[in-house]
């Protein structure tokens, strides 16, 4: 265990980053060396298990770009580098404008319960008020307990086969193709004046599982936080709306034991079979026995989740199954974690420390990567890549 958190350790040193007062961790210095939404969620979680003062900048470097809005950005360009990162013209200088799924509330929360430090709660709860609120309302404009999104980026999973028909794509394709159409919503957003739910839903409007898993669970964070500063009233509304959420996803999302993303305003399911199908499990969203049956049923079967290394993307026998691509197949360690919670929460826990077992053992075959082959193990895409780091905090519970 020693040796493994002093290896994130020395990683989180050297991808560090300050700019003026701010401080933040890149993702990968060679392939992603900005700061990124979710990731810096994933490393404040991470950070608080070996330094709690970098685990609250790093989320505070985040609530410091919100938009007037209330959206905080999914990449902020600290030196106004954006030209640098693949000519995407977003709209604005120095972040993007699209979010990414709503970890922050639960990253506080985990960092608050290491030291109790009320003043950070207390500095970083307006920002996170103003943006749950943003997308329980602008990305919810019909009160119907589920938020959109405008952009496959903004699941955090950005050439995932749910999106493929919506991109009008088959399910074999390159990551330049998928590129390209996504590209283009970004023009769509900017024409939008990035108005996502009354403009960009024209365009693209899924109502994601993992995303209102996320957000469902966040928002339970976040009531605990407006509690504990005495924001009662505060409290009781986000907890309404983490049961509302869970209760439209049922309504709509669920079909014959399983939550299916869906796309427009008619809710229509998008049935293709992703790593998705667990993360309501990370929300409380199933039932017990829905529970059991996708874990049994889905997890443990070797034709599809249990491959040699877990949890693939993309299930072994789906269409668009290819172990090196992105989040069409690859063993993600960020996904891992949210697999591995979920399966905690239901009592899994014979599933859950094999899941443990596995994300450590590709940590060390092929060290700190963006993904894992899960038939070999072999790592792909960036080096250097942070979220292996999140093993120290399934390993602390
Ligand atoms: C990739 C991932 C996304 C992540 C980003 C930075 O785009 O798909 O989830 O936030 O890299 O690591």
């Amino acid at each position: 265990m020693d040796s493994l958190k002093d290896e994130i350790s020395k990683l989180f040193f050297e991808n560090r980053r300050t700019h003026g007062n701010f401080q933040y961790t890149v993702p990968s210095p060679t392939n992603y060396p900005f700061q990124w939404l979710w990731d810096s969620c994933f490393h404040a979680i991470i950070l608080s298990h070996f330094d709690l003062e970098g685990a609250k900048k790093e989320l505070l470097s985040l609530v410091s770009k919100q938009f007037e809005s209330g959206m905080i950005p999914h990449i902020i360009y600290w030196e106004g580098e954006n030209d640098l990162f693949r000519h995407i013209n977003w709209g604005k200088k120095d972040t993007s404008t699209i979010t990414q799924p709503p970890m922050i509330a639960f990253a506080a929360w985990e960092v608050y319960l290491k030291d109790k430090d009320k003043e950070f709660l207390r500095k970083i709860y307006p920002g996170l008020k103003k943006y749950y609120e943003y997308l329980l309302k602008d990305r919810d404009p019909r009160n119907h307990h589920l938020a959109g999104i405008t952009n496959p980026d903004e699941s955090g999973e950005d050439n995932s086969p749910r999106f493929d028909a919506l991109l009008n794509l088959p399910p074999k394709q390159t990551e330049e193709e998928n590129f390209e159409r996504r590209l283009n919503l970004v023009d769509k957003n900017r024409g939008c004046d990035f108005e996502a739910g009354l403009c960009m839903k024209n365009f693209f409007w899924v109502k994601d599982v993992p995303f209102n898993s996320i957000l469902a669970e966040n928002l339970r964070s976040l009531a605990d936080i407006a509690l504990e500063i005495g924001e009662e009233k505060d409290a009781d509304y986000f907890l309404e709306q983490t049961r509302a959420i869970k209760l439209a996803m049922r309504t709509l999302m669920l079909e014959d034991g399983i939550f299916y993303s869906t796309w427009g305003e008619d809710y229509k399911k998008i049935k293709v079979l992703t790593w998705a199908i667990f993360a309501p499990l990370f929300a409380g969203a199933a039932t017990p026995d829905e529970a059991q049956n996708l874990v049994k049923k889905h997890l443990l079967n070797q034709g599809e989740f249990m491959a040699r290394f877990c949890v693939p993307t993309v299930p072994m026998d789906g269409a668009s199954f290819n172990p090196i691509n992105l989040w069409r197949g690859p063993v993600w360690t960020g996904t891992n974690w949210f697999i591995y919670k979920g399966l905690r929460r239901y009592g899994f826990d014979d599933e859950a420390q094999k899941i443990l077992n596995d994300t450590k053992a590709l940590l060390e075959k092929s060290g700190f990567r963006e993904h894992y082959n899960p038939l070999t193990g072999e790592g792909s895409g960036a080096k250097g890549f942070t979220w292996g780091g999140l093993v120290l905090d399934m390993m602390a519970e």
